[in-house]
């Protein structure tokens, strides 16, 4: 593999350090690694690329590998997650994690207000919050460094969800400054950003997965999965609202909360009015109504106000009832619901030939914009709702920028409404639809000859992910497919300028970049060929997976089921649409002509070098967590050495690779069949 000159000037470096100079770059790499994180994720101000941030990362990956010892629980390397947690520790709080008394009417807030000006001793200043609607966390630091991170639960006991919380790049794993105390706790809320909600359920939507509903149940699914590598890329982030501690802090909660800012925790800005002191009911009441509007222009979901009294000795005074402060009351905000009139339901189709039912409504005024259209998602959905056409239904903004509908005013329902049936046949095409068994949508199987599908799947085919074709947009493919030119993706390859230049619209320039980019795509890798092929469930990251496996698209069509549910991630559901795809004439007819136009249907051989066939014809399973090693590293090193990876132990296991944590019954099913089992440093020595 070809190295950079850095590259070897550091890997020299490291070699010949002492344990004492590897402690110390160890710890000033971390350092300035964390600080770097916290300019680029809490400032939004990097200071340095991403590339040296990489080559920083590495730097310090490579002493962690051969310096173990000197590896930090808190180190910037952890961000990326690899550490899986099996079980999640209940920890009891050290402070009761309780709730806010809430209202959704204005005069409550005015009698709260009130009342606790009477109770509390001289002037009362409030701090008025936004109430982010995601899921609560206790941090504790201890001398400048995390130490644990516990869910809400019950408000007595939570789970240790420590592994979890270290990739969430705006939580600092070492605190900045001086002045924090020795030992304390800070709470916030951890949330879905709205961008990269909907950023992942497109994926999801592509890859034919279900939808996830909303942020805040996905933030908190997301923070209970045991792979924390999953989870750093999940791009949760979090806001901190209190700290809390034995030893005397600041005086007022204001002021908490800006120290927290300085040593380096994500805090509310003040510049956007997202934190307030407010002297009197007035400003409070000017604070609630700016984010009943304002708030549908943030970038993450909030459900209310929280108004806390400033002063930490009024706080006392007020004291608590048995689940909630006194000196803190939340007004949630209703909402954003309206309801209107179903007019009628229609129907998508997609690239791979789903169909998602779309409610068309009498237009409505929702949350500031007009709401014409809310998607029904599919054909359960609607029999749940049990609509009918004219239904004055309920209609809901959440954290999606489609609308849902989520009831039906069934007072006003004409009561000679008939009961609302699902389309049988395709709208397009009138091909009979067909459902498979786990499916949760309807699907159209005339994949060739339905021209939604074709002409989607034209447009997944030039996108930008997948061949990325320049010069050429869904507009061209539409004219192109209209002029009878293109029928199938591989007809992009047989164009010619003699046949584009009398099409209208078509200048000689923008003929010349479209056949310039057709003839560039013919150097897209393997892997991104595979996913524009659009094959159902196959998405960029399944397609990755299988590319890298396979290696060759010949290797993968000679799969059957059974070999590709083997391979790491791959799932019956997908392993059984990868075969049915490769089975169909047509799609081979077009695998050869694409073959032909010179696409790339392999990973060119560079890519394998230093590959050996050291493990040639065995199979491991990899349970626990390693000391020098993540689990997807040791997978990708088996297969680099010709092994293969396997999910569950059987007779046909050659050894199981055991790391700390390895569960009991995999351990007892290798013993039974005799399996061998064997560490970290036997399997080095094996491909050594
Ligand atoms: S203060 C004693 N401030 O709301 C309770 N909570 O109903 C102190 N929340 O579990 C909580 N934003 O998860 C506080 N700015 C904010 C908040 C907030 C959201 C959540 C928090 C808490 C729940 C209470």
């Amino acid at each position: 593999m070809a190295r950079t000159k850095a590259h070897r000037i550091v890997e020299k470096a490291i070699w010949e350090m002492t344990a004492t100079e590897a402690k110390v770059r160890i710890e000033s790499l971390s350092r300035e690694l964390e600080a770097h994180n916290h300019r680029y994720y809490v400032l939004s101000q990097p200071s340095i690329s991403d590339y040296e941030f990489d080559q920083l990362l590495k730097e310090l990956e490579s002493l962690e590998q051969q310096f173990p010892d000197f590896a930090d629980v808190n180190s910037p390397t952890k961000r990326v997650g690899g550490d899986i947690t099996k079980k999640f520790n209940e920890v009891v709080h050290d402070f009761p994690m309780m709730s806010l008394s809430n209202t959704y009417s204005k005069d409550e807030i005015v009698e709260w207000e009130n009342r606790i000006r009477k109770i509390a001793d001289g002037e009362i200043t409030y701090v008025c919050e936004l109430k982010y609607d995601g899921v609560a966390i206790g941090i504790k630091y201890v001398n400048g460094a995390m130490l644990q991170a516990v869910t809400r639960g019950d408000g007595t006991k939570g789970e240790d969800i420590t592994n979890n919380v270290r990739t969430i790049r705006t939580i600092p794993m070492k605190l900045s400054g001086e002045d924090y105390p020795a030992d304390f706790e800070i709470r916030g809320e951890i949330f879905y950003p709205l961008e990269s909600f909907q950023k992942l359920n497109a994926q999801r939507e592509e890859a034919g997965e279900a939808l996830f509903a909303n942020p805040r149940n996905t933030a908190s699914g997301t923070l209970k999965m045991q792979d924390s590598a999953v989870v750093a890329q999940r791009g949760l982030d979090c806001y901190l609202y209190g700290v809390y501690s034995k030893s005397p802090l600041a005086s007022s909660h204001f002021e908490s909360v800006q120290n927290a800012g300085k040593w380096g925790f994500k805090i509310p800005l003040q510049e956007k009015k997202m934190i307030e002191t407010c002297e009197n009911i007035d400003q409070i009441m000017a604070f609630i109504n700016h984010w009943d509007e304002a708030r549908h222009r943030l970038d993450f979901e909030i459900d209310g106000i929280v108004i806390k009294v400033n002063d930490y000795r009024q706080q006392e005074e007020l004291g608590f009832t048995a689940k909630s402060p006194r000196w803190a009351i939340a007004y949630k905000f209703k909402a954003a619901e309206v309801t209107t009139v179903l007019e009628s339901v229609s129907y998508q189709v997609g690239r791979t030939g789903a169909i998602t039912p779309v409610a068309n409504l009498k237009p409505v005024l929702l949350a500031g914009t007009t709401v014409k259209r809310a998607s029904l998602h599919n054909a359960d959905q609607i029999e749940k709702l049990d609509l009918r056409i004219g239904d004055h239904v309920y209609v809901e903004k959440g954290g999606e920028i489609i609308p849902k509908v989520t009831a039906v005013d069934l007072a006003k329902r004409n009561p000679d409404a008939p009961v609302f049936e699902y389309i049988t046949h395709c709208p397009e095409c009138e091909t009979p639809l067909a459902r498979n068994d786990g499916d949760a949508k309807h699907y159209c199987p005339n994949d060739a000859g339905c021209p939604p599908q074709i002409k989607g799947k034209m447009e997944h085919f030039i996108s930008r992910k997948a061949m990325d074709i320049e010069g050429l947009g869904s507009e061209t493919i539409e004219q192109l497919h209209e002029a009878g030119m293109i029928h199938s993706i591989a007809d992009l390859y047989d164009l010619t300028a003699d046949q584009l230049l009398p099409l209208e619209r078509m200048a000689e320039k923008s003929v010349e970049n479209m056949l310039d980019g057709i003839e560039a795509s013919k150097q897209v890798p393997f892997e991104r060929v595979l996913f524009a092929l659009g094959i159902r469930y196959v998405g960029e990251t399944v397609a990755k997976k299988l590319a890298r496996h396979f290696k060759s698209l010949e290797q993968l069509m000679a799969a059957d089921a059974e070999t590709l549910v083997a391979v790491d991630e791959i799932g019956e559901r997908i392993a059984q649409s990868v075969v049915d795809f490769f089975a169909q004439p047509d799609h081979q007819t077009l695998i050869e002509r694409l073959r032909q136009a010179g696409l790339q249907f392999e990973i060119p051989e560079e890519q394998f070098a230093g590959n050996t066939e050291k493990l040639k014809g065995l199979s491991f399973v990899i349970s626990g967590v390693f000391e020098r090693h993540s689990r997807d590293e040791l997978k990708a090193l088996i297969e680099k050495h010709g092994g293969k990876n396997a999910g569950s132990v059987s007779s046909k296991t050659s050894y199981v690779l055991a790391g700390e944590g390895m569960g009991p019954s995999k351990r007892e099913k290798a013993e039974k069949l005799g399996v061998s089992i064997i560490s970290e440093g036997d399997f080095e020595a094996l491909i050594a």
